[in-house]
């Protein structure tokens, strides 16, 4: 693997699980320090031995990222680790689809403050450091093909809205060497499933069996109906090393087959 991201230091947000553990691995294996958040320390400690194994830097570190101003903490702490910030990649992400008629109010809070809130936070702190260096800088949002959809529930609108504020900031940043583009991935096999309700997790299940597929890869040779975290990785890989001077707004990246699930 190429060294493109010697001496770098990259934030990365939700480093713990699925296209987070995955991105910073793969920055790390190309020579970024990788400063990393979660919840879970225990996760994060295992994704910093994993980077660990392959000669890599990680800097753990536990976080909320729904608590006011932890997206900004975030990005500072990852700054003065070594004195710089080249990129940040926000990633983390809760998932509730419940129909907005039975929502529970106080769950879209707590989401939209770690899906959206929590970004504009980090992105804002991340200019604050980068401008001043005249460096270029880099500024990831993962979103979702979930904001373009409909029966997506507030985690649509929450992509949706963070999709809205990357375009935003690109233009603000037009003068700045600092480029936002914005990830938005079909279905991918990572953990953000797990606090589904087992009724939702089902209609996935059925979807995925009646279109006779699998994640990928398969060794049955079924077609491949969710993508794998190392396929972000890479997608993140190849928008920090395209120069400030070219602008890639957004990335749609989604398997072979789409997996859409039905309205109850
Ligand atoms: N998987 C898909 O099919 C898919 C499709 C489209 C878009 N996405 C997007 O991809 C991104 C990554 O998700 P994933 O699929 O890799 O899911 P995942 O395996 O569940 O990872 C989510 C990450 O977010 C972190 N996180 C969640 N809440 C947090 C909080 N309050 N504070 C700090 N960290 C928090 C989790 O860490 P802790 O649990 O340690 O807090 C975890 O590391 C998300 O933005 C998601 O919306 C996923």
């Amino acid at each position: 693997m190429t060294q493109a991201f010697k001496d770098w230091t990259i934030a990365v947000t939700g480093a713990s699980s699925g296209m987070g553990r995955a991105v910073a691995r793969r920055l790390a294996a190309e020579g970024a320090l990788v400063v990393g958040c979660g919840r879970n320390l225990l996760e994060l400690k295992e994704t910093e031995r994993l980077i660990g194994l392959a000669q890599g830097r990680f800097l753990p570190i536990q976080n909320d990222l729904a608590e006011p101003g932890a997206g900004a903490a975030f990005v500072q702490e990852a700054a003065a680790a070594e004195g710089r910030l080249d990129a940040v990649i926000c990633n983390a992400a809760v998932i509730d689809l419940d129909p907005i008629a039975k929502g529970d109010p106080s769950s879209w809070r707590r989401m939209l403050a770690v899906n959206l809130i929590s970004v504009a936070e980090a992105f804002q702190a991340a200019i604050t450091v980068m401008r001043p260096t005249g460096r270029p800088g880099w500024l990831v949002a993962i979103s979702s093909l979930a904001s373009r959809m409909e029966g997506m529930g507030l985690y649509g609108a929450s992509k949706a809205g963070l999709n809205s504020l990357c375009q935003s900031l690109r233009l603000e940043l037009e003068k700045d060497p600092i480029r936002v583009s914005t990830l938005i991935p079909g279905a991918f096999a990572t953990n953000l499933g797990r606090d589904m309700p087992p009724e939702t997790r089902d209609r996935f299940l059925r979807e995925i069996n009646a279109k006779g597929a699998y994640a990928a890869p398969d060794p049955a040779g079924r077609s491949a109906i969710m993508g794998l975290p190392d396929d972000i990785a890479r997608a993140v890989a190849f928008v920090l090393t395209q120069p400030p001077s070219l602008n890639i707004p957004e990335l749609v990246i989604r398997p072979q087959m789409d997996l859409t699930i039905p309205l109850e």
